[in-house]
């Protein structure tokens, strides 16, 4: 039911907790179920040089967000923009259907951050 991927970044989650000097921060809940995500990031040189995650959510959602903070590391931030609920569940070789609204916290979460970042720093 949930792919080696999905169970492998479930037990060992990657980049869990927070980045205290954060340039960019974004919390989102998901209405479907209450749960909630916030995202962490650190900018240099216009790339994302740091990604952290905290969750209130279920396993889907912290395979998920932890498979987020790898794909974005190095990524522009138009670049991290574009990674979506379908790409990251892509990349944990698929998520049960009744399981993708969970993919869209850390997406989501991530694109807050960036927004985040933007607005303080007006680019
Ligand atoms: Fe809430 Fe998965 S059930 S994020």
């Amino acid at each position: 039911m949930y792919s080696e991927k999905v169970m492998d970044h479930f037990e060992h989650p990657r980049n869990v907790g927070e980045i205290p000097d954060a340039d960019g921060v974004g919390q989102v809940g998901n209405p479907s179920c209450g749960d909630i995500m916030k995202v962490y990031i650190k900018v240099a040189d216009g790339r994302i040089a740091d990604c952290k995650f905290k969750t209130f959510g279920c396993g889907a959602a912290i395979a998920t967000s932890s498979m987020v903070t790898e794909m974005v590391q190095g990524k522009t931030l138009d670049e991290a923009m574009e990674i979506s609920n379908r790409s990251v569940a892509e990349a944990l070789d698929g998520l049960p259907p009744i399981k993708m609204h969970c993919s869209n916290l850390a997406a989501d979460a991530l694109h807050a951050a960036i927004e985040d970042y933007r607005k303080r720093h007006g680019s």
